[in-house]
């Protein structure tokens, strides 16, 4: 993506006129012992775009402990280039890992840059064209079910599409169909559950035998056993099946001859499964809910599908073509970045913005909070897909746009969900406009990732040739 790209270390700042960062200060309403909890909590975004009004590196108080939000896009530089420094840590991290394990997303900065060697290959841009075959297929099947006038929760079936399509590129062709089922029925849980454990404010939810905690225990020991049994038979077999997994079991590091684990592989499984899906998800019910707003932007979407695809589903080969589409993913990713909100943890003293920074401090950075920054994007609130045609795009500040992150923690799935995006927006609007059900309100969900919470749209037809916005009587 040309945005988060253009993102490197040692380069200067955009042409932009936006000051060096250099402004310290501290968020008002800060309670006692609650610090910024009861914002944070209740109203998360409206707290954080109030933040840069109060200056580029921003103290907040999560409960007692001190937290700096990098408002200013040269800090989150600055954070994101220094991955050592700015280490994946804290108490965020100690209470996800043992959810999740210790895979590519939650590891520290040692651990990480073996990791990342060795998980790369499955990612390399020569396996994407068999990764979006697959994603063609499924995004396929979904459209053939659905009927007009029927209305669909479009939050809700996007969710299954992208948990079918990461199952399946993880280990189709290793496990059989039960195990894809099995990942389709324990995930949506352990995703709700990771987040509650996440947010709680004391560790007793998990000690509690409520029915919830059961459900979320059988299902991540569903989960590992089925990752674990697919792990096997893809050792056994010994082939390249061309999907993610058999990418993984064969991975041997050059430098160090190193090679996964059992366990470490079912972490890393278990990492993609859970960043691949909701993500990738969120974006595309959010270009539909904004589409559904936009009749211009729809209408300009629609003729670029019936004119790179002549009415019929795409495929990997249409995705340089379909610009339009990419421009419009990119627009939603800044309006409504599905992580919202990351953090990293000082691990040597270090200074940002001239405040003094100890082991241990928190920092923030939020790419919500940056693609609505009035000070960065013109008409910030304004759906304006076109602001990313490259001459516009070039006077982007660099650090602004991070929907993917940057530097070595940066997204390893980007193209990956850029395509699986892209493709299931042009497929849906080639077949189908969807509007909302009447007295549908739709807030944005701040959890694990920005959802839109239950989209109920009804789908109608569309036939090629229509790019002006009708559909069929
Ligand atoms: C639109 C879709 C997606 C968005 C917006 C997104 C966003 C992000 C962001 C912001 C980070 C960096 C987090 C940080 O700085 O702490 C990240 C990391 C990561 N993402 Fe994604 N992601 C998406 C899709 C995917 C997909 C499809 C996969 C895998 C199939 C994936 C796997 C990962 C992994 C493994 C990491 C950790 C990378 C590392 O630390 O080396 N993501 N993602």
């Amino acid at each position: 993506m040309a945005d988060t790209a253009r993102i490197r270390p040692g380069a200067g700042h955009a042409t932009t006129g936006v000051a060096g960062p250099s402004r310290k200060g501290r968020a008002p309403g800060r309670l006692p012992v609650l610090g910024h909890a009861i914002p944070l909590r209740r109203r998360p975004l409206e707290f954080l775009v109030d933040l840069p009004t109060h200056g580029d590196l921003v103290e907040i108080r999560l409960g007692p402990k001190r937290a700096y939000m990098a408002c200013h896009p040269e800090l989150v530089r600055q954070v994101l280039l220094d991955s050592r420094t700015y280490d994946k840590g804290g108490p965020l991290f100690d209470k996800v890992r043992p959810l999740v394990g210790n895979g590519l997303f939650s590891s520290a900065w040692a651990e990480h840059r073996l990791q990342r060697r060795l998980v790369y290959p499955a990612f390399h841009p020569g396996r994407m064209a068999s990764y979006a075959a697959m994603m063609c297929e499924e995004i396929d099947a979904v459209l053939c079910s659905w009927q007009e006038g029927r209305a669909i929760d479009l939050g809700a079936t996007l969710h299954a599409l992208t948990v079918r399509v990461t199952t399946r590129t993880l280990f189709s062709t290793t496990a059989g169909g039960g195990a894809v089922a099995d990942v389709q029925h324990c995930l949506p849980i352990i995703l709700r559950g990771i987040y509650r454990r996440m947010t709680a404010p004391v560790g007793l939810l998990e000690k509690l035998p409520t029915p919830e905690t059961r459900r979320f225990e059988q299902a991540r020991k569903r989960l590992g056993a089925v990752i674990d049994e697919t792990v096997q038979g893809c050792r056994r077999s010994g082939a390249d099946n061309g999907d993610l997994l058999s990418t993984l079991v064969g991975a041997r590091d050059e430098e160090s001859g190193e090679r996964f684990t059992d366990d470490e592989l079912r972490d890393q499984v278990m990492t993609l499964l859970i960043a691949g899906t909701e993500t990738t998800a969120s974006v595309v019910a959010w270009t539909f809910h904004l589409l559904s707003r936009h009749p211009e932007v729809e209408r300009q979407l629609h003729d670029e599908t019936d004119r790179v695809l002549q009415g019929r589903v795409p495929v990997f080969a249409d995705l340089p073509a379909l610009e339009y589409t990419r421009r419009l993913v990119t627009e939603t990713l800044r309006l409504y970045p599905p992580a919202w909100l990351l953090s990293r943890m000082v691990t040597v003293e270090t200074e940002l913005a001239g405040e003094k920074l100890k082991p241990g401090a928190t920092v923030l950075y939020s790419p919500y909070l940056l693609g609505r920054s009035p000070g960065l994007f013109p008409d910030p609130g304004r759906f304006d897909p076109d602001r990313w045609l490259p001459e516009r795009a070039a006077s982007v500040p660099r650090g602004a746009m991070v929907p993917f992150g940057a530097g070595s923690r940066k997204c390893i799935g980007e193209a990956f969900g850029m395509a699986e995006a892209t493709l299931a927006i042009a497929a849906i609007s080639t077949r189908w406009q969807l509007r909302p059900v009447p007295g549908t309100t739709i807030r944005p969900k701040p959890e694990a990732a920005l959802g839109t919470g239950p989209l109920h749209m009804l789908p109608r037809p569309r036939r090629f040739g229509t790019g002006s916005g009708r559909v069929n009587p």
